[in-house]
């Protein structure tokens, strides 16, 4: 259930049933010829309603522009900085934990988002010791979609090598499944170079000039896209429950 679709009495009243909460963080940055500039918002959104469909779990309103800066040499994308995206991370946990949440889940659709998810949960639990009180039972957990077993596995038989690293074929299919109506054909060659490291946005702009990184996104499918979608929140879901039960 979205909580942007919840009246504060019901809101109330789930929140008094479980103390945890799904969260989506995405991004807003090119991805390639054929891919939407906010594919990982779609699909960190997306993910989370099924997913909080199939548990009736609450879902937050996600933050859809993340630790971008490295695609900022393309145009339409966004970014905020490290030190902006912890203190978001933060507020958002902050304001749902005064309501009396502890367990605060985000699905994540952006590698870039990974190392500074990591420091505000730090800075989380840095802010709730010093509060002191029942602040110290705060729990985050981040989990990147195409990591899960099931998805894992499907992304592999689908696109093998041509998956590589960014505007992947998994998430432009996700995002073709979703928004249909903005399927994008685009030519392009069918190698993409391959997966290396890069210092800035200049940088990758020119060791990735259209935008990949190693992957073919061509092979895209809105079918797959919603096979992806269906493996992802299974995979969710076992995870969530992990979760809360506080095995993970
Ligand atoms: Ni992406």
């Amino acid at each position: 259930m979205l909580l942007h679709n919840c009246t504060w009495a019901e809101a109330e009243q789930r929140m008094a049933k479980s103390p945890g909460i799904i969260i989506p963080i995405g991004s807003t940055e090119q991805h390639g010829p054929n891919g939407l500039i906010g594919t990982d918002a779609i699909c960190a959104d997306a993910l989370a309603e099924a997913a909080g469909e199939k548990m009736d779990v609450l879902v937050a309103p996600g933050i859809p522009v993340g630790m971008a800066q490295h695609h900022m040499a393309f145009k339409g994308s966004m970014t905020v900085r490290a030190s902006t995206l912890i203190q978001l991370i933060g507020d958002w946990v902050g304001s749902l934990a005064q309501h009396g949440l502890t367990h605060f889940y985000f699905i994540n659709a952006h590698g870039g988002n990974i190392a500074t998810i990591k420091s505000a949960f730090d800075e989380v639990y840095a802010t709730a010791k010093l509060k002191g009180g029942n602040a110290g039972q705060i729990q985050c957990r981040s989990v990147n979609w195409w990591t899960g077993d099931r998805t894992t596995k499907l992304r592999q038989s689908l696109y093998g090598k041509k998956e590589g690293a960014h505007a992947t074929p998994s998430e432009v299919s996700l995002t073709q499944f979703l928004r249909p109506d903005v399927i994008k054909n685009v030519a392009m060659a069918g190698d993409a170079g391959k997966v290396q490291s890069y210092k800035d946005a200049d940088d990758f702009r020119e060791k990735f000039p259209d935008g990949r990184m190693g992957s073919d996104p061509s092979i895209a499918t809105p079918e797959d896209g919603k096979n992806i979608l269906d493996a992802c929140v299974e995979d969710i879901a076992e995870d969530y429950e992990k979760f809360l039960a506080g095995a993970a």
